[in-house]
């Protein structure tokens, strides 16, 4: 049989996950965005079993993450997108499920899982491995901008073109997407790891304070920017002296950090104008008036908009709720999934 008639046969899977290299997310259909939680797993060192009864993933892990002692491994097991630990992700997927999941079917659920536009075969396989030995009945799999271009709504379906730009915490996603189809996409392996690394060597490099990246990721959240701002910004920071080995705090200005993120700011620019060079005539035309939605954590990026749209000519909107995007995508597919028949593309629903 045909998998597209096979999949719409069933018609039922039963939850959509974003399995992102910052955050998971989980839909359930019929409820809503069930589970949304930092990829992040604590494990005895060396082994995949998680700690504490298997309660520290998530939240409860990520609160551990750079503070843990020797005899606790904190693991972010996706790198870059991808999976870098195939063993710790199959544990923390098992965990998600089996949390949103409760005893309601009786039976194993089946999966649709988000994945970058850029990722290889033998990727897709983990991902695909990972979600079956977590637990999963079947699984299907959709790229990433395509979830997120439903997930804000964009009429993917018809014959204008819908671009998105996705800034996660390991890639970034540019695609235009027309009459179902990702006509052009930009997979670039940089995001906000890669802002926060770029941050954290800048204050080492300048004011010799070594910082860690939860501090760096606090410091781009609370005065991070792309464009210069109306009012700069201040903060205080803490850390330890790189020469003297001791704690000390300063004070750093928006500014500063402004600069302090401009390269990973520009390749990411970079990727936005690339694809829309790399957009037929026709397309790049409806773009003018259609022009870009932004998602993921890293558009909430102070004055991003700003930039890219002053850079291109371009209307350009950050999504409402950006970093839910993708996995209301997954969620508004599957429960609208006779209205997205010609969005769903075989490669993508085999697992
Ligand atoms: N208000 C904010 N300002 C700037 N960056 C933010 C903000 N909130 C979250 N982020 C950043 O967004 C990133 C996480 O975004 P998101 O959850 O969309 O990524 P992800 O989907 O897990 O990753 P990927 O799609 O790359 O696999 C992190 O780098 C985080 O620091
Ligand atoms: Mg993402």
């Amino acid at each position: 049989m045909h998998p597209l008639d096979y999949f719409l046969g069933l018609m039922s899977i039963d939850m959509g996950i974003d399995l992102g290299t910052a955050n998971t997310l989980v839909y359930v259909v019929g409820e809503g965005i069930a589970l949304n939680e930092p990829t992040v797993v604590a494990v005895k060192p060396g082994t995949n079993h998680v700690l504490l009864n298997g309660h520290a993933v998530g939240v409860n892990a990520k609160e551990m993450l750079e503070k843990a002692p020797a005899n606790i491994s904190v693991i972010r097991p996706l790198k870059d997108g991808v999976i870098a630990d195939f063993d710790i992700t199959e544990a923390m997927l098992r965990h998600f499920i089996l949390k949103v999941h409760k005893r309601k079917w009786g039976i194993r659920p089946r999966i649709i899982i988000a994945i970058p536009s850029g990722i290889t075969t033998v990727e897709k396989r983990a991902v695909v491995n990972s979600a079956e030995r977590a637990g999963a009945r079947e699984v299907y799999l959709i790229s990433e901008p395509k979830a997120a271009a439903i997930g804000v709504g964009l009429p993917v379906g018809e014959p204008v073109a819908s671009m998105i730009v996705d800034i996660g915490g390991g890639t970034t996603e540019v695609a235009v997407i027309s009459l179902g189809d990702i006509f052009t996409h930009i997979s670039l392996r940089t995001g906000g790891d890669k802002i926060d690394e770029a941050l954290v060597q800048y204050i080492k490099r300048t004011y010799n304070l070594d910082i860690g990246y939860r501090t760096a990721e606090r410091i781009k959240i609370q005065i991070g920017s792309a464009f210069p701002l109306k009012e700069e910004l201040t903060m205080e920071i803490r850390g330890r002296d790189s020469i003297a080995g001791l704690p000390r705090a300063t004070t750093i200005g928006s500014e500063e950090v402004r600069e302090a993120l401009q390269g990973p700011i520009l390749a990411i620019l970079d990727a936005v104008k690339s694809t829309l060079e790399n957009t037929g005539a026709e397309l790049s035309s409806d773009l003018i008036e259609t022009g870009m939605v932004m998602v993921g954590g890293g558009s909430q990026i102070r004055g991003f908009d700003r930039l890219i749209s002053e850079e291109t000519g371009l209307p350009v909107k950050v999504a409402d709720d950006p970093m839910t995007a993708v996995v209301r995508g997954t969620g508004h597919l599957l429960e609208n999934i006779e209205m997205y028949k010609d969005v769903l593309r075989d490669e993508e629903l085999q697992s």
